[in-house]
C-alpha cells in the first residue's frame, strides 16, 4: 500500500492521465502487469475471460488492440456480441481498470498486414497450427509440428500463419477505475462515448 497520497488521489484529470500512462507502459514493458489484461466477452448466455497481450493503444482514437487466431472461440462470440471488457490490475499501484467497448475483428486488411509484418518470428508460431484452437484432440498436443515447436521454420514458411491471424480492436465506451488505499479507496468512471470526456467519482 502506498504511504503518501498520489497526486491523482482527488483529481479526475490526473486519474485519466495515469490510466493512459499505465496503458502505455503496459504496451512497452513486457513485465508490466498491464501488458497482459483479461479480455472478457461472450455470446448472449455465457461470458468468459482469457489473458491476452496488449499490442496497441490509441488515446486519440480511444481504442486498444490485441492479436488473435481467427479460428478461436472468442471470435465466434464476438460475431454474436461485439461488446467486451478488458480487465487490468497492477498489484504495486493497487489499481484496477475495467475498459469496456465494442470490438472490431480485423482480418486480412491493411491493419492486419501492418501488424503481421511487425509480428516477430517466435510470436508467429501461435498461428502455424493446422487445427483450430480449442478443438478436441485424443492425445496431449501443442497442435504444432515438431519443427514448428522447435522454432525450425523460416520467415517465408511462417507467412502461412497470416491466414489465421487477426487483430481485435476494442473501441472504448467507458473506463472504470479503482484505486485501493489504506486511508480511503477511490473509484472513478469515464464515459468516452460522448464528444467530450465525461468523468465522475463513484463510491468504491
Ligand atoms: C500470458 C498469455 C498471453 C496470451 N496472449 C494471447 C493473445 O495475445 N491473444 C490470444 O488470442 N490469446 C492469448 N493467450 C491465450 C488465451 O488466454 C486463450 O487461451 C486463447 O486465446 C483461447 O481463448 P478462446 O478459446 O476463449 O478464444 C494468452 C495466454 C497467456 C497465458
Amino acid at each position: 500500500m502506498q504511504k503518501n497520497k498520489p497526486d491523482y488521489y482527488n483529481d479526475l484529470d490526473k486519474v485519466n492521465q495515469k490510466i493512459w500512462e499505465m496503458l502505455s507502459s503496459g504496451l512497452k514493458n513486457r513485465d508490466a502487469p498491464f501488458h497482459i489484461p483479461v479480455f472478457i466477452c461472450g455470446n448472449k448466455e455465457k461470458f468468459d475471460g482469457r489473458i491476452v497481450v496488449l499490442r496497441g493503444i490509441d488515446e486519440k482514437e480511444k481504442k486498444l488492440w490485441f492479436h488473435s487466431d481467427i479460428r478461436s472461440n472468442k471470435i465466434k462470440n464476438l460475431k454474436i456480441n461485439p461488446e467486451a471488457t478488458l480487465l487490468f490490475y497492477d498489484k504495486n499501484e493497487k489499481i484496477q481498470l475495467r475498459i469496456s467497448g465494442i470490438c472490431k475483428i480485423n482480418y486480412q486488411n491493411s491493419f492486419t498486414e501492418t501488424s503481421w509484418k511487425k509480428t516477430a518470428h517466435m510470436s508467429r508460431q501461435c498461428y502455424l497450427g493446422d487445427k483450430a484452437p480449442g478443438l478436441d484432440f485424443p492425445t496431449p498436443t501443442s497442435g504444432l509440428t515438431q519443427d514448428v515447436d522447435d522454432l525450425k521454420y523460416s520467415k517465408e514458411e511462417s507467412e502461412i500463419g497470416y491466414k489465421n491471424f487477426c487483430v481485435i480492436e476494442t473501441y472504448i465506451k467507458s473506463i472504470e477505475w479503482l484505486y485501493l488505499a489504506a486511508k480511503g479507496h477511490r473509484r472513478a468512471y469515464f464515459n468516452l462515448n460522448k464528444k467530450q470526456l465525461e468523468k465522475k467519482w463513484l463510491i468504491p
